[in-house]
């Protein structure tokens, strides 16, 4: 079978790694999860790495008095520490500076030429150093109050006229059969949003020129020599691209590359760079005939202070330390409850992971756990159970289609599909309610049964437990992909082997008929200590 692909970008080592990068290596990570736990006999591969040829790394070498080679191992590692420390369970980190990958962007470079649409040419536009790339007249504007500096409009970096020989790729060829591909496939980039946009850009031919994917070696030294031309580097997003390919073990030996991962699943970006996913890229592969990727998923950005991120305006979040200030698990809840949607920019706060910290974790998941393991609760329901020496109540429980239990119930049974079908249309924020609502909903039903003031009612104690168990059992098999490890800590106490999907089903396991209060539960979300 097929793996399940999916993909980070490859990061920049001209920076540190930020909470952008984190943000979308758990959105990665968060799909891989979801596969596993859904279609545990399909294989899953996720790549990620990092993206360090080009002008701008070889000038923050420069800047930081490094070779270039030296200097790109060192920040790589720091966004391997990065995965480690988030629970991202990636199978590959690619390098771009790995001989693997020289050998697959020259392949690639070949097939490139061989298909026609490589010519030689003279190129003039604004070249970005920042954003690798040039702009044409119309995308680049004047700052005011500085006549001699031009920043492009979308991203506000830099540029500079620049115009030199290199090779150029015939895009426009390829206009076409973009359109049909993304009018054809609802879901080849999502947000649907993002997709319109893009289509409605793909109508005007201005918009597609022809571009240059090389550059001269004595501009840039630091790049993939062009086959065969000594005086040129192979352009660094063209080969920056392939690194998708290179993970999947590209150059395929006979051509094909007979089910090992290609095509992609879902590329998850940020918008930032989706014309290079959903433009550059398959028009490549258009040119060559390989497969297209089935989904781009292009989020929306984080904001710090209602601010984009920059290293000038100091307000770039360290990843490391909130991670280790809240816990791995509240983090990436925090990130897939606030920006789970995709489609707006999100502002970070730490006020804001706080509260929910206290509200959805601690208060309602967390308490729910207290809840079940009550001293009260767990010494009347083990009376019982030793008085008539059932051992498992549940089946009986469920017959008796009680209306107070009827919410509850209902929620419990169509849980599963829910969350499914959300994943489906990558709706992940919702997909993440479903587990939620459900343990909420069971917090209501818990005090609105009040076993506390029926002591002699043998139904209200079993039923305040089995809801409430059940409660947990399914919101934490499906919170795996979001909270790996606090999820496993709930599933752990509750039942043994009971974390696959097919226990998402209501009573699957047998509800035991006592109850035991086990430790794991005080410690689930300590109150968080900041100093
Ligand atoms: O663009 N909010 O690398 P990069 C959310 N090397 N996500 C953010 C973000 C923010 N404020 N800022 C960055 C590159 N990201 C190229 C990619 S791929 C073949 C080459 C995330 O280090 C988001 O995923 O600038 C964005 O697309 C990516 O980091 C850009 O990382
Ligand atoms: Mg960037």
């Amino acid at each position: 079978m097929k793996p399940y692909y999916v993909s980070t970008p490859i990061f920049y080592v001209n920076a540190a790694p930020h909470i952008g990068h984190l943000y979308t290596s758990v959105i990665a990570d968060v799909l891989v999860r979801y596969s596993r736990l859904r279609h545990p006999d399909r294989p899953v591969f996720l790549n990620t790495g990092t993206d360090e040829h080009g002008l701008k790394i070889q000038q923050a070498a420069e800047a930081a008095g490094e070779n270039p080679m030296q200097f790109c191992d060192r920040i790589s590692e720091r966004f391997k520490e990065l995965g480690r420390a988030a629970s991202i369970g990636s199978s590959r980190f690619t390098r771009t500076t790995n001989i693997d990958h020289k050998m697959s962007a020259q392949y690639f470079w070949d097939l490139l030429e061989r298909s026609g649409a490589v010519y030689k040419g003279q190129h003039s536009g604004w070249y970005s150093i920042s954003d690798e790339c040039f702009y044409t007249d119309a995308q680049v504007e004047t700052i005011t109050g500085q006549t001699n500096v031009k920043v492009a409009t979308e991203t506000g970096s830099i540029v500079e006229w620049t115009t030199e020989e290199n090779y150029k790729f015939r895009l426009s060829l390829y206009r076409e059969p973009l359109l049909e591909w993304l009018n054809g496939n609802k879901l080849s980039v999502y947000p649907p949003t993002r997709r319109d946009e893009l289509i409605l850009q793909l109508s005007n031919p201005e918009n597609f020129k022809d571009i240059s994917i090389s550059r001269p070696r004595s501009r840039l030294q630091w790049g993939i020599p062009v086959p065969r031309d000594k005086q040129q580097v192979i352009y660094v997003w063209l080969e920056a691209l392939v690194n998708y390919l290179t993970a999947v073990g590209h150059p395929w030996t006979d051509g094909r590359n007979d089910g090992k991962g290609w095509p992609t699943d879902v590329h998850v970006i940020g918008k930032d760079i989706l014309r290079f996913h959903a433009v550059l890229l398959p028009a490549f592969l258009l040119a060559i005939g390989y497969e297209l990727p089935s989904t781009i998923l292009a989020h929306a950005h984080w904001t710090v202070n209602r601010q984009k991120m920059s290293k000038s305006r100091g307000n770039v979040t360290n990843p490391f330390s909130v991670l280790q200030l809240y816990g791995v698990d509240p983090i990436r809840y925090y990130m897939m409850s606030v920006a789970g949607n995709f489609h707006d920019d999100s502002n970070w706060s730490e006020e804001q992971i706080v509260n929910h910290y206290n509200r959805d974790l601690r208060g309602v998941l967390g308490n729910l756990v207290s809840r079940i393991t009550s001293p009260g609760l767990t010494s009347l329901l083990n009376s019982l159970a030793s008085e008539e020496g059932h051992s498992v109540t549940s089946y009986a429980l469920l017959d008796k289609n009680l209306p107070e239990d009827a919410i509850i119930k209902r929620m419990l049974e169509e849980a599963p599909s829910k969350f499914e079908q959300h994943f489906s249309q990558f709706e992940i924020g919702k997909a993440l309610e479903i587990p939620m609502g459900l343990v909420n909903e069971a917090n209501r039903h818990f005090i609105h049964l009040r076993w506390w003031e029926h002591k002699d009612s043998p139904d209200i104690i079993r039923r305040s437990h089995f809801y409430t168990h059940e409660a947990l059992r399914i919101a934490s098999i499906l919170l795996q992909p979001f909270m790996p490890t606090k999820s496993q800590e709930v599933l752990a106490a509750l039942c043994a082997g009971c974390n696959q999907w097919r226990s998402t089903v209501l009573g699957a396991s047998g509800v035991p008929a006592k109850s035991k209060h086990t430790a794991p539960y005080s410690t689930l979300f300590p109150p968080i200590k900041l100093n």
